[in-house]
């Protein structure tokens, strides 16, 4: 027999619909309470709100799990690539060889943005930051596909994921060579994806930038898990704006400015500039922790706390042990590294932090690792923005074959002036 919750309110019981996901987790179906209470149910900035039922990756935050269309993201980051793992997510499976070389082949086959959207690019200041950038010249790419708005069967939605994924790659290492004043480099279809990427940011007219395996495995991996992370505040936006039939470029253009934010995908620039100051400062960061206790300034602790996540982000876990690898095998020898791991280690046995459950996320060494393959630091969100494009590309599509899906629509609780007359401006 199907599962009710039972709610007393005003004298009255109703009963609400229990929903269980595949992995135990229960909601409380209140679709039905306005009609039949005048209630709502008021959940500021949704700590308890499901917003839809999905396919695509599943977070146990208590006990670190993350796991892409059920596979566990520690299997993912071992053996899979971000390419394989973007099918997976967008497609729902794990593809075959011929699958993947099709998919990889639109890849190529898209890389090219059209030319005129060079002259996009002359119209920003080269102080622009390149998430500006990024999120207008997506948009701006999609006026170049005239199907675009139409009806999209399965291969065209194909050929527009690909296209996205493909031409994000390619608009973010332009919007970077245009703020440093360096000519555009063209994508080269040898390359695989994360090496063009790479070649793109780092090659000149006159000589191509010695691609570094081990560079490009590193980036790879950070692309990888940055994939999907389901409902995150970029995502929900994708998915509010998928809601009202938007094209997928201009969702994925309003997940670009969701994910900017330094609470958000901005936090792995933060980490580096907290960082910076902290050594700046000739501080061993216990001065930094005190201030952050006291909120001094509102300051916290950048790349620690995730809102699902109490317990370790199960990536950060993966991008720690990866990062002291990656500085041994590229040379480089980051002071940074070395206060990051005194800043955790002193975090986790401070009361503060544990009584909070606030454990490093993703961003708190990432950023270690871009530095050290030379990324430069406002382009660490874009970074995360190429490697979330698949789950926001997931995220749209399952919107977009939702056969019940409406517009997502919030209500509010009005707290404002009553009704109150117009004063003419001259008796104000
Ligand atoms: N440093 C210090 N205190 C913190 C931190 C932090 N990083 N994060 C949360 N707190 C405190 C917060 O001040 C509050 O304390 P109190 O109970 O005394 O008022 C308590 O912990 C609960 O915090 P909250 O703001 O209600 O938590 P939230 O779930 O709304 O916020 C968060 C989640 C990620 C925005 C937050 O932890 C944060 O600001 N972290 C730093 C920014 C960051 O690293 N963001 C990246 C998130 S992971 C990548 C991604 O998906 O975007």
């Amino acid at each position: 027999m199907a599962r009710t919750a039972k709610l007393e309110l005003d004298g009255k019981t109703i009963e609400l619909p229990v929903i269980e996901g595949t992995e135990g987790e229960l909601a409380v179906d209140v679709q039905t309470l306005r009609a039949k209470t005048g209630y709502i149910t008021y959940d500021d900035s949704y700590s308890n709100t499901g917003s839809c039922q999905s396919r695509i990756t599943f977070i146990d935050g208590e006990k670190g799990i993350l796991r892409y269309r059920g596979i566990p993201i520690e299997e993912m980051a071992e053996t899979s690539s971000f390419v394989e793992a973007a099918y997976l997510l967008i497609f729902g499976k794990l593809p075959n060889e011929a699958e993947l070389h099709r998919f990889s082949g639109l890849l190529t086959r898209y890389q090219m943005i059209h030319e005129d959207m060079k002259f996009h690019f002359e119209g920003f200041p080269h102080t622009g930051h390149p998430m500006a950038v990024l999120s207008s010249m997506i948009n701006a790419a999609g006026c170049f596909i005239p199907e675009l708005t139409g009806e999209c069967d399965e291969e065209c939605f194909e050929q527009q994921a690909a296209r996205l994924l493909s031409q994000v790659r390619t608009l973010a290492a332009f919007s970077y060579r245009k703020t440093m004043g360096l000519p555009a480099i063209y994508p080269k279809k040898a390359y695989k994806y994360t090496e063009n990427f790479l070649h793109m940011m780092f090659s000149d007219p006159d000589e191509d930038y010695e691609v570094n395996p081990v560079a490009v495995r590193a980036l790879d991996l950070i692309f990888l898990l940055h994939a999907d992370h389901e409902q995150n505040c970029s995502t929900a936006t994708v998915r509010m704006v998928a809601s009202s039939k938007a094209n997928l470029f201009a969702c994925a253009s309003a997940g670009v400015c969701a994910l900017w934010g330094p609470l958000h995908g901005g936090a792995n620039q933060a980490v580096i500039e907290m960082l910076e100051e902290i050594r700046r400062e000739g501080d061993d960061g216990t001065k930094f922790l005190d201030q952050v206790k006291h909120k001094e300034g509102g300051k916290r602790l950048m790349g620690f706390g995730h809102r699902v996540y109490k317990n370790y982000d199960p990536r950060a876990v993966i991008i720690k042990r990866y990062s002291d690898d990656v500085l041994r095998a590229l040379g480089v020898k980051d002071p940074l590294l070395d206060i990051a791991k005194r800043l955790e280690d002193a975090a986790l046995h401070d009361s503060y932090f544990l009584e909070r459950k606030l454990y490093p996320n993703v961003d708190f060494y990432s950023g270690i690792i871009m530095r050290a393959i030379g990324i430069p630091l406002d382009m660490f969100t874009v970074i995360f923005a190429i490697g979330r494009m698949p789950g926001w590309i997931a995220n749209f599509r399952e919107v977009r074959e939702n056969p019940e899906a409406r517009i997502y629509r919030p209500r509010q609780v009005y707290q404002g002036p009553t009704k109150s007359a117009y004063v003419p401006i001259e008796k104000r």
